[in-house]
């Protein structure tokens, strides 16, 4: 009860102060020509000597230009209000009743799950977060710290985790649209399966819609090594995909071609930032469905030795490209897992990208660099990836 009385006292002076800045304005009214006759404010003192005013027709009184009859209104609409809230054992926080207990009201969130934990909450749903309204989350409290689940998904407001904790936690998670707030992310919006799965399309180039492909001309183009492995996930291929693009120079051992990998989900594209959290879930080869290959087809025998490579910037803007290859640019006849070791001066060398980059498996940026003929791509062996965290 002090506390609610405490809350009753504060809103009053706020409210003086506040009118205390308006008051010239109607003190200033007081003096206009609306006065009737015969009304006359009155001054008296009553019996036991207190002074007593009355209005001289408008029934209002202002001491030091504030209106004492509708400040003493407004500090019993206070009280009235506050004593409503407080049989329902709430709080008034100035529009609505609140829970006065931390974690059980959006309004009146706990800032944590183990702040909620160390009160003596069990396991539950409650209302966590820096903001008001906060989003419901689930909370576990027999981990120390407690572990905060996050919420269903359904809002902004109630973002889960991830997919799969949104489906462990707020059952039943369908295929669909959730919003999600991973690893303290600004919440947004992603593509569930219900296996608990964040589902993302890569969006190709404009040669094949699984992947980059760059040659240094026509007809010595990445495609007369026959890298099957890579043909075979370079789907959909489209414009005039047998030379591809073709860096403006050579010989520079390189980066000759940059080029940006955009992923979807939920009908939106992801920012970098949003697929580096996604990145974060997992980067276990068992937790996805797909890897991704860089490949290049040399034809130069050893004569342009460290030429043909594609580069994954290790992180969104660090302009630090680092060369991603089996054994850059030797012609087929020195390579540790050459596709075609032919000796007749081509040879395909097929590279599974590893965890060198903050965003990986998700490479966000890339580039090229061809030195002689043949040339190199990017490819994912899906068009549809699926990734999620251990249970
Ligand atoms: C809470 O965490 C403990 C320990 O990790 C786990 O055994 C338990 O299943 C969790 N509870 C819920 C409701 O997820
Ligand atoms: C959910 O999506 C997955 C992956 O696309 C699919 O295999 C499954 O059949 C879908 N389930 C339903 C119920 O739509
Ligand atoms: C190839 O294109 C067809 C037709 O546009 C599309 O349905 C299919 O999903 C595409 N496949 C891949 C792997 O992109
Ligand atoms: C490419 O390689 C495959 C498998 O090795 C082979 O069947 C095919 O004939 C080759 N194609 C060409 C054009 O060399
Ligand atoms: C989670 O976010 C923190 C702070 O932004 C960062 O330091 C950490 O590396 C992130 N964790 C993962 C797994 O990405
Ligand atoms: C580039 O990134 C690699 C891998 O993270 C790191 O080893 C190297 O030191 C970085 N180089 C520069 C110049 O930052």
């Amino acid at each position: 009860m002090a506390q609610l009385d405490f809350v009753a006292v504060v809103a009053a002076v706020v409210l003086l102060m506040g009118a205390h800045g308006t008051g010239a304005q109607h003190s200033n009214g007081g003096g206009g020509g609306e006065r009737r006759t015969g009304e006359e404010p009155v001054i008296t003192t009553d019996d036991a000597g207190n002074l007593m005013l009355e209005s001289g027709w408008n029934g209002r009184v202002f001491v030091g230009g504030v209106d004492v009859m509708a400040k003493l209104q407004a500090i019993e609409d206070q009280l009235a209000a506050t004593r409503a809230c407080a049989a329902e054992g709430k709080l008034w926080l100035g529009e609505r009743c609140v829970s006065a207990v931390p974690g059980l009201d959006p309004w009146n969130p706990a800032s944590t799950c183990e702040e909620l934990r160390l009160r003596g909450f069990l396991s539950g749903e409650y209302y966590v977060g820096g903001s008001s309204p906060a989003p419901r989350v689930m909370c576990n409290m027999t981990t120390v710290p407690a572990t905060n689940y996050g919420g269903n998904g359904l809002s902004a407001a109630t973002a889960g985790v991830s997919c799969l904790s949104i489906k462990q936690h707020h059952p039943p998670l369908d295929n669909g649209t959730y919003w999600v707030t991973i690893n303290g992310s600004t919440p947004f919006q992603v593509t569930c399966v219900n296996d608990g799965s964040i589902e993302l399309e890569v969006q190709g180039s404009e040669f094949s819609s699984t992947g980059w492909i760059f040659s240094f001309d026509d007809p010595s183009n990445f495609f007369k090594c026959n890298c099957t492995a890579a043909l075979s996930r370079l789907q959909n291929l489209t414009g005039n995909w047998y030379t591809g693009t073709i860096p403006p120079t050579t010989l520079t051992r390189e980066c000759e071609a940059y080029f940006d990998i955009d992923y979807r989900s939920a009908g939106q594209t992801l920012t970098p930032q949003q697929v580096t959290a996604i990145a974060s879930l997992s980067k276990d080869r068992d937790n996805r469905n797909f890897d991704v290959y860089t490949t290049s087809c040399d034809d130069d025998n050893n004569v342009a030795p460290l030429g043909h490579w594609i580069g994954v910037e290790t992180a969104d803007g660090s302009g630090n490209f680092t060369i991603q290859d089996c054994s850059s640019g030797d012609g087929g006849l020195t390579r540790p897992d050459p596709t075609v070791a032919n000796g007749i001066n081509i040879g395909c060398c097929d590279h599974a990208v590893t965890d060198t980059f903050a965003s990986f498996p998700f490479p966000l940026h890339a580039c090229a660099s061809i030195n002689t003929g043949g040339g190199v791509a990017l490819s994912f062996s899906a068009r549809t990836l699926r990734i999620k965290e251990n249970p």
